[in-house]
């Protein structure tokens, strides 16, 4: 039997529960804890989005593990504008789908080996303890402009072979592009990141034509010299990729050292804790990931009617699968909405799940590890310098405007 939908929900407007005001900004959870107890799948219309909004964890893996439901590029298919944006979305890796999908994984996937992720380590040590070099003796910092952002862009710099002093451009680029994908979006915001995205055109185009002519050990060279069975990535593969990395591969990470960083301190027994046993940090990272994910949501289009925990769902309708309201599902996780960092296991779907799961898992998580292990250790006595922490305006990711912190002080 397919089941209904409530009536009640199915007629919930943006307006109601104001997505983009600071309280559901500051705490989207108990509106998803609603809208799992009524259906983990249901139908409704988020600002301008219709569609199935998905809360249920397993549910969210039934989609997920599901190629019926196709990955696709944020923007209408059929609209002229945003030529430039739409390009590039369209051979990026995300929005691809089976068989394509596969060939460019595995070809992607020969810069992110165990091997080639683990020889970061020594770099991303010597570089989080840079950061805490220049911020000691001031004794107070903002974890998110001048820790997790700089540590983030340096890495990624780094992996993709991007001179050092060109990642202040980052930020700019990553908080425009972001904004394109997010259901919060306005047309300005999709205009302005088709800007952004001519200028990472022009920008990848110099150094991809450089990297042909020049190799060095980086993930542009290995993507241009990556041969499978005779198949070479694209140059406009190529350069999508780079520009996916640019945001997946940095946005994400800042937010998640930022928001472990406020998990911490919001729960100081947590803390005391972690700094008391630092070989915590694995499951740490890993309950961070699920407590306040990253990467809040992702879509998928059904490409025939599939039925779904009784619900059907017709071809062509669009599914929102909500990541952070999954990680919080009663029915997976004892005591959803309690921070545990020694939580295990921990079957979070913060990287997603199935075919597009994250490539930049590994590093992520290596990343973040040694950012907050090095961080508790040489950092005394941290506090925050408000309680009135601001939120970005945006649905899909989980992101800090700032994070104003104080230290040493006794
Ligand atoms: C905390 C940090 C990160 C989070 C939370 C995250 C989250 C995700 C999620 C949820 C997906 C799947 C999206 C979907 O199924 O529609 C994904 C895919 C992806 N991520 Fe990440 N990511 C992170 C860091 C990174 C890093 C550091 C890189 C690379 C340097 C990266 C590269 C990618 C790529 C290439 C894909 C697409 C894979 C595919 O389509 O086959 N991510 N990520």
């Amino acid at each position: 039997m397919i089941k209904d939908v409530p009536q009640a929900f199915n007629n919930i407007k943006a307006t109601t529960f104001s997505l983009t005001s600071p309280q559901f900004l500051h705490n989207p959870y108990p509106f998803y804890d609603q809208l799992r107890t009524t259906n983990p799948i249901t139908r409704l219309t988020l600002l301008k989005y219709s569609g199935w909004y998905v809360t249920g964890y397993d549910e969210a893996v039934a989609i997920l593990k599901d190629t019926r439901f196709k990955s696709r590029i944020p923007l209408p298919e059929r609209s002229k504008k945003y030529q430039d944006l739409k390009k590039v979305q369209n051979n990026m890796l995300l929005f691809k789908n089976p068989p394509d999908h596969m060939r460019f994984r595995l070809l992607v996937s020969k810069g992110f080996t165990p091997q080639t992720v683990g020889k970061y380590r020594p770099y991303i040590e010597e570089t989080v303890h840079e950061l805490l070099d220049a911020v000691q003796k001031h004794k107070k910092m903002d974890v998110v402009a001048d820790f997790a952002f700089p540590l983030a862009s340096l890495i990624i710099a780094k992996v993709l072979g991007v001179p050092a002093q060109d990642r202040y451009q980052f930020r700019e680029w990553t908080i425009s592009l972001i904004q394109t994908i997010d259901i919060t979006r306005t047309r300005k915001n999709l205009a302005n990141g088709n800007e952004t995205t001519v200028r990472l055109l022009d920008y990848f185009k110099v150094l991809i034509e450089n990297r042909k002519k020049h190799p060095q050990d980086d993930l542009i060279s290995t993507l241009i010299k990556e041969e499978q069975q005779g198949d070479k990535l694209s140059d406009d593969e190529i350069l999508s990729t780079c520009i996916l990395l640019v945001i997946a591969g940095h946005e994400t990470t800042v937010n998640l050292i930022s928001n472990s960083m406020l998990a911490l301190l919001h729960h100081p027994e947590q803390l005391m804790v972690l700094k008391d046993n630092p070989d915590y940090v694995q499951t740490a990272v890993e309950e961070f990931l699920r407590y306040e994910s990253p990467t809040q949501m992702t879509a998928r289009v059904a490409s025939e009617d599939i039925e779904i925990n009784k619900t059907m769902i017709k071809k062509g309708e669009q599914v929102y699968i909500l990541l952070g309201a999954a990680n919080r599902d009663p029915n997976k996780f004892t005591k959803p909405n309690q921070l545990n960092i020694t939580r295990n296991p921990n079957p979070h779907l913060a990287f997603g799940y199935g075919n597009h799961f994250c490539l930049g898992s590994a590093l992520a998580r290596l990343e973040a590890e040694i950012a907050i292990r090095i961080l508790l250790q040489r950092i005394p006595n941290i506090e925050l310098r408000t309680s009135d922490v601001q939120w970005r305006k945006l649905i899909g990711f989980r992101s800090l405007k700032e994070l104003l912190i104080t230290f040493n002080k006794k």
